[in-house]
């Protein structure tokens, strides 16, 4: 009806305009879609036609739209259905929009619709069963939408339609048999759908015009149909991603006009069919991730293919020799099988071959010298095989060498010198084999290496200095060999070094002294040598090392105490030749092994300082021992006298006045108000505040409760950081001490009971034996807090704050979150406290009406309260995101450290300028380094200056969550398409020690 009644409404509107029919639909459209980026300004009713539109192309001759491209503008909206009411319309794309909603059934009235491309929008709903109604639609696709439920029965109807994309949309029924009527498809793709398991229909094999074939992760089962070798017009059959069994079918060699087959990631069993070679076009074979076996066929390679995917597979035997004929192949990847014997000699010799990938497989034989012959290789890798012999001269021409793993073979000889500086090679792993001769000097040009691994070989000589050059330098790991010589100066200027393991060698010399530029040295091992001298003492200022292994060598002198200051999981100095006293905070049992086996180091731990006769100490012990008890006994005796003196003083100045207390509790309590009220003295005070002192009182059954004693109009100005004032002289205060007394969450403090009198509150809180989350972080204790304690604050935090916002009715905006209001009990769990100015937020949402007050602590104000004055959840998400940027950064959220800034800024200025690196704390191990820069995110858009990107407490807690669930992510595989031993960090295989 309103359809209907459209164009009399606008020749109403718009009397004046000659704009045709079509022109004023188009209007409409354009006035029904939300456009931010006026992609459609020019469509405007001065024009006669709408032919010069953006997006419009007419006829030439009559002037009617034929088309509509609206593709990548940025429009939102529901489809416009208004489309079909241009009579000549032949093609609409509204590719990569925001089209929303379900796509309407009307659509069908779009009679000379040929072409309808709405890929990429958010669709949403059934696919409309009128589609096929379209009777000249010969390409729909729908790509990478919302589109939910079945296929529709009709779509076996199409009459002329040749490309039908559903890809990448939420379809869960099975796919359906009546596919294979649409005899005039050419292309069915239908990838990425969560379809309910079940088998390719065979019937898909009537369809003899397709061309392509796409079905990757479709949820398929069962064996591939011997059907599908009737499509002898198809290029592309792309499987992958399914869990079909059983064999390749036989008829596949049928398939004469295949380009590209991609079977990877399938349970497929048996070999490679026979009669591969009559798929004389086939530029592309990926099966790789099935259980496939046998040999690989010799016909294979008579084809002229350009990529061989056969990893993660039981392929056996050798290579066949003719696969180096292959005039095309640049890709080879043939790693995770069981295949051995040599490579074909001239292997490379006539392909441009570019990645191969060899790994784990029982190759043996010679590297053959022609791999690189075409000057294409890129990545080698033929890691875990038993290839011997020496690395070809010619590889150490290779310059467009990007990664090299040749490790753990049975390579022996010299390293040809120009392979050890070729200028793309980032990753160079010779490890584990029997290579011998020294690091030539070439190195110096390796500008792009950063990891260099040839520990477990039989290399000599010294290091050269060239090393020094090699300023992308981020691991090297050279133990297990033959080095001799001392370390070269200019190792020194390794800036990005952050391994060097040069254990188990013969260097010999002294360690170098300025070390200053070893920024990022996590990892010093260099155990078992024979160096000698002293400790430099500037090891200790190597801020993030933590790893440090000098042991087994010959260095002498002190220990430096600058070595206390360190956050080390490995420390090893023993067996060397050290002495002198033990610095203090290492006598400690848990250090002893550290320092073992050095004759001359004295400390108070067993097995050190064996020389220090046993005989001349026993005396001293003893004399020690009678001197100890005699005072401890003095001691005991001065307490007890001291305490009944006291006791009876103190009874006779008790002035509190106990039968003008009032008590409201809020639990069943195990003690009665007068309990408290006797201990509430001064040795007992564990904490005080603008507002008052707070006591540990540890009542008759055994239990510690804390409690705060507030004074009446007795509340100090803004004590620079400590902006503490609130409700202390509120009369609301028996109303909100109510509310909050019910709270009962297990991250937030409980307020067991709060006892008034006429000039006095005291509000008794649970007990926190670990204090609060801001002195200990803030303190020399911080070192009890390591990562995984933080973050598990941060959650709970999070989580008590989410609980005020979201859960409690009315909600609760604390007002003055800062780490000094989070407390941690026995085992760190943390736990919001003090709603020391907390409002309660009424419906209304005028809950900072009665705020007067300044709320919240300097460097946790968020930057609105400046002008607004007002104080809601939001404020509450910026100072938790500051005390977040406090558990990441280990600072204080002020500091004259920052000048003007707070810590947020500091954060800010810090990252953009010098990099993440300068803003975690360095005391957490860098092995959680992933996690912490996430939760840092997390900060910083809690922090964020406008309120409105803060995300809602409930969010940061989702966020956070999710921050930690992904400590171990899958790295490495991308659809299962690429090689672990491309991405793989060399420590997962084994060569790390
Ligand atoms: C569709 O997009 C429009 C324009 O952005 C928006 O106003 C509308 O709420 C959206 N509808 C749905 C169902 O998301
Ligand atoms: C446009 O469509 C109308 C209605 O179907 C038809 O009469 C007319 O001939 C068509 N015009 C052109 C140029 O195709």
């Amino acid at each position: 009806m309103l359809l209907f009644l459209l164009p009399l409404i606008s020749s109403l509107v718009l009397p004046t305009s000659s704009l045709t029919q079509e022109g004023l639909y188009l209007q409409h459209i354009k006035h029904s879609l939300d456009d931010p980026d006026s992609a459609l300004s020019d469509w405007n009713d001065q024009d006669d036609t709408p032919c010069s539109w953006t997006g419009v192309t007419c006829d030439n001759a009559s002037h009617v739209v034929r088309s509509i491209d609206l593709s990548s503008a940025n429009l939102a909206g529901p489809f416009p259905s208004l489309l079909c009411r241009l009579p000549n319309l032949t093609f609409i794309s509204l590719y990569n929009n925001s089209i929303n909603s379900t796509l309407p059934a009307d659509l069908s009235t779009c009679h000379t619709l040929q072409h309808l491309d709405l890929s990429q929008n958010l669709l949403t709903g059934a696919l409309p069963a009128t589609l096929p109604d379209l009777p000249n639609l010969t390409y729909l696709d729908l790509t990478g939408n919302n589109f939910s439920g079945e296929i529709p029965d009709s779509f076996g109807r199409f009459q002329k339609l040749e490309v039908l994309s559903l890809v990448y949309n939420l379809l869960d029924s099975a796919l359906p048999p009546f596919l294979g009527n649409i005899s005039t498809l050419k292309m069915l793709n239908l990838s990425y759908n969560p379809f309910f398991p079940g088998p390719i229909p065979p019937e898909l094999g009537n369809l003899t015009n397709l061309q392509v074939l796409w079905l990757t992760a479709c949820n398929l089962v069962g064996e591939i149909p011997h059907s599908l070798g009737r499509l002898n017009k198809l290029t592309d059959l792309d499987l992958a991603i399914n869990d079909l069994h059983g064999p390749i079918p036989a008829s596949l060699t049928d398939l004469t006009s295949v380009v590209q087959i991609e079977l990877y990631n399938n349970s497929l069993t048996g070999g490679l069919p026979p009669g591969m070679s009559k798929l004389t076009k086939l530029r592309l074979l990926d099966a790789s991730m099935n259980r496939l076996s046998g040999p690989i066929p010799d016909d294979l390679c008579q084809l002229e293919l350009e990529s061989l995917n056969l990893y993660q597979n039981s392929f056996e035997g050798t290579l066949p020799v003719s696969i180096a004929d292959s005039p095309n192949l640049y890709e080879l990847r043939l790693f995770q099988n069981k295949l051995s014997g040599e490579l074909p000699q001239n292997l490379g010799k006539n392909s441009p071959l570019k990645w191969i990938d060899l790994s784990d497989n029982q190759f043996s034989g010679s590297i053959p010298a022609t791999l690189c012959e075409k000057g294409a290789m890129e990545e080698m890798l033929m890691i875990n095989n038993a290839f011997s012999g020496e690395i070809p001269a010619s590889l150490g021409e290779c310059q467009s060498l990007t990664r090299v793993r040749l490790g753990h073979n049975r390579l022996s000889g010299e390293v040809p010198v120009g392979f050890w500086g070729l200028p793309h090679v980032y990753l160079l792993e010779l490890a584990d084999n029997q290579l011998s001769g020294p690091i030539a000097k070439t190195i110096a040009g390796a500008a792009n290496l950063s990891v260099l691994l040839i520990a477990k070989n039989k290399f000599s000589g010294s290091i050269p200095e060239e090393i020094g050059w090699v300023e992308n330098l981020m691991e090297f790991l050279g133990n297990d060999n033959k080095l001799s010589g001392a370390l070269p100066e200019n190792i020194v200027n390794l800036r990005q070094l952050g391994m060097l393991d040069l254990h188990n060698n013969e260097l010999s010399g002294e360690l170098p002294r300025e070390t200053q530029s070893w920024v990022k040295l996590n990892q010093l091992n260099l155990a078992n040598n024979q160096l000698s001298g002293k400790i430099p003492s500037g090891v200790g200022n190597l801020s993030v090392l933590n790893y440090l292994d000098l042991s087994g060598n010959r260095l002498s002198g002190q220990v430096p105490v600058g070595l206390q200051n360190m956050k080390l999981n490995v420390f090893n100095l023993s067996n060397n030749h050290l002495s002198g006293e033990l610095p203090p905070l290492f006598a400690k049992e848990i250090y002893r092994n550290s320092f073992l086996g050095n004759p001359g180091l004295c400390g108070d731990l067993d097995g050190l300082c064996e020389s220090r006769a046993e005989a001349k100490s026993q005396g001293y012990i003893w004399l020690l021992r009678c001197i100890f008890i005699l005072a401890g006994l003095v001691f005991v005796v001065g307490v007890v006298w001291f305490y009944f003196k006291y006791k009876t003083f103190k009874k006779a100045n008790r002035a509190i006045d106990k039968s003008k207390w009032t008590l409201m509790s809020f639990h069943k309590l195990g003690f009665s108000e007068y309990e408290i009220l006797d201990c509430l003295d001064e040795d007992n005070v564990i904490g005080s505040g603008a507002s008052g002192k707070v006591y540990k009182v540890v009542l008759s059954n055994g239990e510690a409760v804390a409690v705060k004693k507030l004074w009446r109009g007795k509340v100090k100005e803004c004590e620079s950081d400590d902006v503490e004032k609130g409700w202390v002289q509120d009369d609301g205060f028996e109303a909100e001490v109510d509310t909050l007394g019910k709270i009962r969450h297990k991250n937030i403090v409980k307020l067991w009971c709060c006892c008034t009198a006429r000039d006095c509150k005291l509000l008794v809180y649970e007990y926190m034996p670990n204090g609060s989350l801001g002195d200990l972080l803030h303190s020399s204790k911080s070192g009890l807090l390591d990562w995984p304690t933080r973050f598990k604050i941060a959650l709970d935090a999070a989580d008590g704050l989410s609980y005020l916002h979201h859960d409690c009715v009315p909600a609760i905006v604390h007002r003055d979150v800062k780490s000094n209001n989070i407390l941690l009990d026995g085992d760190f769990g943390a736990r919001v406290a003090d709603f020391g100015v907390a409002k309660v937020v009424d419906a209304s949402g005028k809950g900072a009406k009665s705020m007067s007050v300044i709320a919240g602590s300097c460097g946790y104000i968020a930057p609105e309260y400046a002008y607004t004055l007002r104080v809601n959840e939001k404020s509450d998400i910026y100072s938790f995101g500051v005390v977040i940027l406090e558990l990441v950064t280990g600072k204080l959220p002020v500091d004259p450290e920052f000048g003007e800034k707070d810590l947020v800024k500091w954060v800010c200025t810090t990252l953009d300028q010098k990099g993440v690196d300068h803003v975690i704390d360095p005391k957490l191990d860098s092995c959680y380094k992933e996690e912490v820069c996430k939760v840092l995110n997390i900060g910083l858009l809690c922090t964020s200056p406008l309120p409105i990107n803060r995300p809602s407490m409930r969010r940061v807690v989702k966020l956070l969550q999710e921050a930690g669930t992904e400590k171990h992510p899958q790295i490495g595989k991308k659809e299962g398409k690429l090689s672990p031993y491309y991405y793989e960090d060399a420590s997962e295989h084994g060569s790390v020690a």
